[in-house]
């Protein structure tokens, strides 16, 4: 991927299609609504907006606009800059390898689900205790991880992500009509209203640094920032093409999908429940709960369910490859290892490491690394930790290394003006640093017990 001869992205849809079915995935349908329902709906959503708006807005035009200066990914684009800050690079590598095992788990229990929902078992997977036992087992979660695997790794092997994101075009407005949808019938279910003021209605006794921290990660992760990807998309992009309103379509897709996912699950989870805690901080296995239930109930709602699974397995399939392609194509840049041979290694690492989280529900269960089972632990890790930490090296080095001068004439070419300059300026230089380290330090306070808000 080292190169500067890069066949680019034909259009500026080209490249804001291909950004967002990367950045649209498990993310935004099953993480975003879990984080919205345990830290007190409206308030997390509010803080998530404005760290959109504000965070993410400038580190994903620095991310892009890195790589499309430079034309190479994000080892490539970091060392060329300054030597010294090649170690970014790694950082950014080593985020997708703890990410994707994971990721990989989750995409098997979708997997699961979607053939569940199509060989007319739907009622089965609202049952109580269903996804309980189905996630605690052994060998059925491992093997639906290997088949997510299986799948992710041919369609990187046979080159055919094109075809897939042209797919991802048609059905990514697909998948949001169904959301809103079930939305629209998961809010006229009783109780449902109440719940729908917890999404939106933001609560001041439920602000917290921990929640600061968790929309923070969250943020990174549904934007697949920090971990150098919108790097090599923007190396991909056009000169002439318009960088900042690229990313405000992004932007506005990501967190539309992401916004309209917790609609679809946190008000009915409210409702079933009567908003009892227990179930609003189920976590990982919120949706895979709530939605069957919803399903179950609604009319014509196996054929739903089965459309939304296979919707989702999309959507969480093209993140994944995205994810996959970024450690393959290091690994074929440094040791010109053929293609098939790289994707069976890296294929072969994401299901072995995958397994202890998978496991981490069940048999491993009492392995529980501060506290959490070994998936959350990894996702914590990842999200909480070191991608906070390449956001700030990234806005230190975009601010001053780098300074925002180069960023802004990288947006201004080819007479595109740059309407937020004086906005980014602020932020890459004081706003997001400032921000991303008072936000680690408190929570990580919090956490230590020096003191909780
Ligand atoms: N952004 C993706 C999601 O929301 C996850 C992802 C991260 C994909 C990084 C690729 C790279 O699911």
């Amino acid at each position: 991927m080292e190169t500067t001869n890069r066949v680019g992205f034909s259009s500026k849809i080209g490249f804001v299609l291909a950004a967002a079915a990367s950045a649209v995935g498990l993310g935004n349908i099953w993480r975003f609504p879990y984080l919205a329902a345990e830290y007190g709906g409206g308030t997390f959503l509010i803080v998530y907006l404005i760290l959109v708006v504000t965070f993410g807005f400038a580190i994903m035009i620095t991310e892009v606009a890195i790589g499309r200066k430079t034309g190479l990914s994000s080892i490539g684009a970091f060392r060329k800059l300054n030597r010294k800050f090649a170690f970014c690079g790694w950082l950014g590598l080593l985020i997708p390898v703890i990410i994707t095992p994971y990721y990989s788990v989750i995409g098997g229990w979708v997997a699961k689900y979607m053939v569940t929902y199509l060989t007319g078992h739907g009622s089965d997977a609202a049952s109580d205790g269903f996804f309980g036992s189905y996630i605690g087992g052994v060998g059925q979660p491992i093997f639906w991880l290997l088949i997510f695997v299986v799948v992710t790794c041919i369609v990187v092997v046979a080159g055919v992500q094109k075809g897939i994101e042209k797919a991802s075009v048609i059905l990514m407005p697909i998948l949001i009509a169904l959301c809103i949808v079930i939305s629209i019938y998961g809010l006229t279910q009783p109780g449902a209203l109440d719940g729908f003021v917890y999404y939106v209605k933001p609560v001041l006794s439920k602000f917290s640094g921990k929640l600061v921290l968790a929309a923070l990660g969250q943020l990174f992760y549904s934007m697949s920032l920090a971990m150098g990807i919108m790097i090599t998309y923007g190396s991909y992009m056009k000169k002439e093409n318009n960088l900042e309103s690229s990313v405000r379509m992004i932007e506005v897709f990501d967190t539309l999908v992401a916004f309209l996912a917790g609609l679809m699950i946190v008000p009915s989870v409210f409702a079933f429940s009567g908003g009892n805690e227990e179930a609003m901080n189920s976590g990982p296995g919120l949706m895979f709960v709530t939605l069957p239930s919803v399903f179950e109930s609604m009319p014509g709602g196996h054929i739903v369910g089965g459309l939304f699974f296979v919707l989702v397995f999309f959507a969480a399939l093209t993140s994944a490859i995205s994810l996959t392609e970024t450690i393959a194509s290091v690994i074929m840049d440094k040791l010109h290892w053929r293609r098939s041979q790289t994707v069976l290694l890296v294929g072969i690492f994401v299901f072995v490491v995958g397994i202890p989280s998978s496991l981490g529900f069940g048999v491993w269960s009492h392995v529980a690394p501060l506290g959490m089972d070994l998936l959350t632990f990894f996702d914590f890790i990842s999200n909480s930790i070191m991608m906070p930490v390449l956001a700030f090296l990234t806005c230190i080095f975009a601010a001053y290394v780098l300074k925002p001068k180069e960023i802004i004439a990288e947006v201004e070419q080819f007479g595109v003006t740059f309407k937020a300059k004086k906005f980014y300026s602020v932020m890459i230089r004081f706003v997001a640093p400032v921000g991303i380290v008072a936000i680690l330090i408190s929570s990580v306070m919090a956490g230590l017990g020096v003191f909780s808000w």
